[in-house]
């Protein structure tokens, strides 16, 4: 184990951090309860986490303004102070995904996700001060804060990648699941009652299988969100909802419908021969 692992273990550890993570994700959910709040801020209308894409604008923009401020020269001094502010702006929508995000997290994961965002406080704040600093003329100042903020930066990015890659938050957990291209048994057809899930194995797939106003639908049983089991959802509306979070996926074509799972659900055609009923991978 390397020295950084070492250091963001300890940090998994750290059960002060829920003292602050606890009313943090309270007021969190709080906020992000209208619908369209947590559908625009999980990445619904793109199909992809939001915060993987926003925070490329401020990073670049801070990492553009240090190397403006150490090579660019008295020409370059607007063009830098534009791209700290363009920072500072983007910062915060940034912050919001990254807050929805994160307030489907407990235990460790949450930890390093409160450790992360003390990190962009503290960034947001140097570069804030640094804006000042520029705007009162104190440009070597500015220049200093500004590299001791993307020093601290860096840190948070670690540990932003440590949340994504190695605790797998806004990972598409179906994205290894392929369904079959031909048709399966799944489950006899008396066995299905409206409105009542019920879970077959295609492979080593869990479907998930109901029969909606008379029509057989299925889709993959994990939640594309954090593996969620669909089957123990409530089915309403042509859609059911995971127990765990509360993303809802469309049952005719698994489409993401309610944050926070941004990923569509792996859906499958299914028909009735024999009185069984036979799916396959939509394709
Ligand atoms: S696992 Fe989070 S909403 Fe399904």
């Amino acid at each position: 184990m390397n020295v950084l692992d070492d250091a963001v273990n300890r940090l998994e550890r750290w059960q002060f951090l829920d003292k602050i993570g606890d009313p943090l994700r309270k007021a969190t959910q709080f906020a992000v309860k209208p619908r369209m709040v947590r559908n625009l801020l999980s990445g619904i209308p793109t199909g992809h986490p939001l915060h993987a894409v926003l925070t490329d604008i401020p990073i670049g923009a801070w990492t553009m303004a240090s190397l403006l401020d150490l090579v660019g020269g008295e020409s370059s001094q607007q063009a830098a102070d534009t791209l700290v502010a363009a920072g500072l702006v983007t910062a915060v929508p940034t912050a919001a995904s990254g807050l929805n995000d994160w307030s489907d997290t407990f235990g460790e994961t949450s930890r390093v996700g409160v450790a992360h965002a003390a990190l962009n406080v503290t960034a947001l704040s140097l570069y804030a001060t640094s804006f000042l600093a520029r705007k009162a003329g104190r440009r070597a100042t500015g220049r200093g804060l500004a590299l001791t903020g993307l020093g601290v930066l860096l840190a948070s990015g670690y540990l932003g990648g440590h949340l994504a890659y190695t605790k797998g938050v806004k990972v598409n957990h179906t994205a290894w699941h392929e369904g079959p291209a031909d048709w399966q048994d799944a489950l006899a057809e008396s066995d299905l009652e409206d409105g009542k899930p019920k879970l077959a194995k295609l492979g080593d797939v869990q479907v998930m299988v109901v029969r909606d106003r008379g029509q057989i639908l299925a889709l993959d049983n994990i939640c594309t969100h954090e593996g969620g089991p669909l089957n123990e959802g409530k089915i309403e509306n042509g859609c059911v909802t995971c127990p765990w979070h509360g993303s809802q996926f469309r049952l005719s074509d698994g489409a993401a419908v309610r944050g926070p799972a941004a990923a569509p659900e792996p859906s499958y055609e299914a028909r009735v021969q024999d009185g069984r009923v036979q799916l396959r991978a939509r394709p």
